[in-house]
């Protein structure tokens, strides 16, 4: 990141709430003992959902892709008070982080968690959401959006992240990876698709937001 963005991003934070003390604990911990840290949300991604789902006021959500939980949290913290957020996560070895934390952030009875492949459960769960956010494996995006769509609520929104993949998006005219590749269809495939609204906001790695109408 250049010295612009870089100092952009910290005069952003210093003028946002301050991380939650215990996704910043999360945070930390994520850092310290699970592969791959930079999958985690983060401080200003995190307040950002934290922010729609409390615009949107969701009575059911669905995510795909818990990984230690931080989104979770954050967009439970959205819910009416009778809602349940549904997080699909394939490695239950993440099983114990996310329930400490969860627990902690006193959403513990909002959050309903599944082990397996988001592809086969989300039929399996088989409910309405008002607000489904896709943050599983990008060579899979357009899997879950096709298998998600009729789950979703008519006037319902759904949040996919990573949608431009570091800028591999500009700089490659034909990907020659299956992330990229599966990030290009996804993105190409929505574009055209006129059953839904979308933007996509250039915050952190690309957050597309999408409209069911
Ligand atoms: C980018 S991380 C999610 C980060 C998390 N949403 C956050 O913001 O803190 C992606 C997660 O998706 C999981 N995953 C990958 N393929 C999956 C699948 N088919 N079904 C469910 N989870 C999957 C990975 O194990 C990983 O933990």
């Amino acid at each position: 990141m250049s010295d612009f963005y870089f100092n952009i991003e910290e005069y952003i934070l210093n003028h946002s709430d301050k991380e939650d003390s215990v996704l910043a604990e999360l945070n930390r911990e994520t850092n310290l003992k699970v592969l791959r840290p930079r999958m985690l949300s983060g401080h200003l991604q995190g307040k950002i959902l934290e922010m729609i789902s409390k615009m949107i006021r969701p009575q059911k959500i669905l995510e795909l892709g818990t990984y230690t939980g931080y989104s979770a949290i954050c967009l439970a913290k959205g819910l009416q008070d009778k809602g349940i957020l549904h997080s699909i996560e394939i490695n239950d070895e993440l099983e114990d982080l996310i329930l400490k934390y969860i627990e902690k952030s006193g959403v513990k009875n909002k959050v309903k968690l599944h082990f397996g492949d988001a592809r086969t459960l989300i039929p399996q769960i088989n409910e309405m959401f008002d607000l489904v956010f896709i943050d599983a494996d990008k060579r899979e995006y357009l899997e879950y959006y096709n298998i998600v769509f009729d789950y979703v609520k008519p006037g319902g929104f759904m949040l996919a992240d990573n949608v431009l993949w570091s800028g591999k998006v500009i700089e490659m005219e034909t990907p020659d990876d299956d992330y990229t590749k599966g990030i290009f269809e996804f993105n190409d495939f929505l574009k055209n698709d006129d059953r839904v609204e979308k933007v996509i906001l250039p915050l952190r790695d690309g957050l597309t937001l999408i409209r069911k109408k």
